[in-house]
């Protein structure tokens, strides 16, 4: 154990007789394994036992049956093992011995805090863990995994922040500063821009609010980009929904700071793409607004025309999200990209389909697939969803291309990827990624996931970015 450690975070299974503890070069096994039948160990998924010890605690954390052992149970053992770090200054751990990657996110993502504006200090007892080294680890990888854990810390950052101080304008300077500390170039639109260059969709919603709406540009090339592939990156950037004219009732609104998850999945995943070197191109298109109701709002019977000329009829102001994501899916086609990823707290529709940590995943089909298929396999839950044709009779308006709302209560979901599906220029692959659940949750932590943000679907998305860059 390393000189300073406090403690050692030692990872443990659940044997057919008893506890099996995996072997390491870090630790006297007999003892350590005696100590803890004496606990009780059994090495249960996410259990912690804390065995005294003269060098510092031994702290074993389960991760359940050997056979059964992936990436995320180890990454939710270790997230569960650094929420009980608490207090502690530096600890040493051992469970990268069974999956860096893995272990690296686990811990990062469990010990993150959001102190939001709160002006006492944490109690030293109460703050989470400051270093965690992990022995024998191979400093690649560990990079690699401290860039995605960063981008998911950044995002759940931005998800977190009230919108007394997050919105379009103090929105675009961060994601400005952001960007550019990474050598990405930005450009940003603001409302005079955006209503000169037709985003009538951006423009329509932000006008209830006396804090304009923005459209944030970012592009990151590869040194190499002869044939790199292009990806284009589009997130909801509602700062806040109130729902505008179609209000929405007062009970829990305020979770309506997170309706710019999407938006902080793609700005976080873009720097992490540039940090990693990824050979891919990719531009990120943000559009950002504040839903208000006001006495310039759009109003519902309003027809809006969104860039590149689509109009649409507006039925309800509450169904917004579409709305801005039209003009940016539209711009974003312009630079026919490869691939064009979009992601969306976009309907509650998507909660009473798949619940609150499942992702809906739209598009065509075999992108769909593959990045519902990624997202499960780096633990961030994902199932594919279809657009049935009936969706246009649904989506249709008898005075405009299209209508913001099916006023039937069936599919709600689909529906909207139907109506963004329309926005996307011909021959691109394009996936919807519906996070209204997943980017934010609303009950008690678990695993590697606080309260509040979560940074879904950050490593979704930076790992669907791998798969491309090594295509
Ligand atoms: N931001 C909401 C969706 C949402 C709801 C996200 C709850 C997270 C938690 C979105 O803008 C919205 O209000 N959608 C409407 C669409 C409807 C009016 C067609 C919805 O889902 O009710
Ligand atoms: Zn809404
Ligand atoms: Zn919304």
């Amino acid at each position: 154990m390393p000189q300073d450690a406090e403690a050692l975070v030692v990872p443990v299974f659940q044997g057919e007789d008893g506890l099996d503890l995996p072997e390491s070069e870090f630790f006297d096994g007999a003892t350590v394994r005696a100590a803890l039948d004496m606990l009780g160990a059994t090495g249960a998924a996410e259990e912690v036992t804390k065995v005294p010890a003269s060098t510092g605690p031994i702290v074993a954390v389960g991760v359940g049956k050997r056979d059964d052992m992936d990436a995320e149970k180890l990454r939710r053992a270790a997230g569960v093992a650094a929420r009980s770090l608490t207090g502690l200054k530096v600890v040493a751990t051992t469970l990268g011995e069974l999956g860096l990657a893995a272990a690296v996110e686990g811990i990062a993502l469990g010990a993150y805090t959001y102190r939001g504006l709160k002006t006492a200090d944490v109690p030293e007892d109460q703050q989470p863990v400051k270093k965690v080294v992990f022995l024998g680890k191979d400093q690649a990888l560990f990079d690699a995994a401290v860039i995605t854990a960063e981008a998911v810390a950044f995002a759940r950052d931005l998800v977190n922040a009230p919108s007394s101080h997050l919105f379009p304008e103090s929105y675009a300077a961060i994601a400005t500063s952001a960007a550019e500390d990474n050598g990405l170039t930005v450009e940003v639109l603001d409302d005079a821009a955006l209503a000169e260059q037709g985003f009538g969709g951006i423009v329509a919603v932000g006008q209830g609010s006396t804090r304009g709406p923005r459209l944030v540009r970012i592009s990151y090339a590869p040194e190499q980009l002869d044939d790199a592939p292009t990806v284009a990156l589009v997130g909801k950037g509602i700062t806040f929904d109130t729902g505008g004219v179609s209000i929405k009732p007062a009970a829990n609104m305020d979770q309506m700071i997170s309706d710019m998850g999407g938006s902080a999945a793609v700005l976080a995943t873009i720097i992490a793409a540039a940090r990693l070197k990824l050979n891919v191109k990719v531009t990120a298109t943000i559009p950002m607004a504040e839903n208000m109701p006001g006495g310039n709002s759009y109003r519902p019977g309003d027809v809006i025309t969104h860039y590149g000329g689509t109009t649409s009829e507006i039925l309800n102001t509450d169904a917004e999200g579409r709305l801005i994501l039209a003009d940016a899916i539209a711009r974003a086609s312009e630079d026919n990209p490869d691939y064009l990823i979009e992601t969306a707290t976009l309907t509650g529709a998507q909660m009473v389909a798949l619940g609150l940590r499942t992702a809906g995943v739209m598009g065509s089909d075999a992108f769909r697939d593959r990045v519902a298929e990624t997202g499960r396999s780096v633990g961030e839950q994902a199932w594919a969803m279809p657009i049935p044709e009936e969706m246009s009779t649904a989506m249709s308006s008898p005075v405009a291309d299209l209508r913001n709302a099916d006023p039937s209560r069936w599919g709600g979901m689909l529906s909207a990827g139907y109506y963004l599906g329309n926005f996307v220029g011909e021959g691109i692959e394009w996936v919807h990624i519906d996070i209204a659940g997943p980017s934010f949750n609303t009950g008690g932590a678990h695993g590697y996931t606080p309260a509040r943000a979560t940074g879904a679907p950050v490593r979704t998305l930076i790992a669907v970015l791998e798969g491309i860059a090594g295509e």
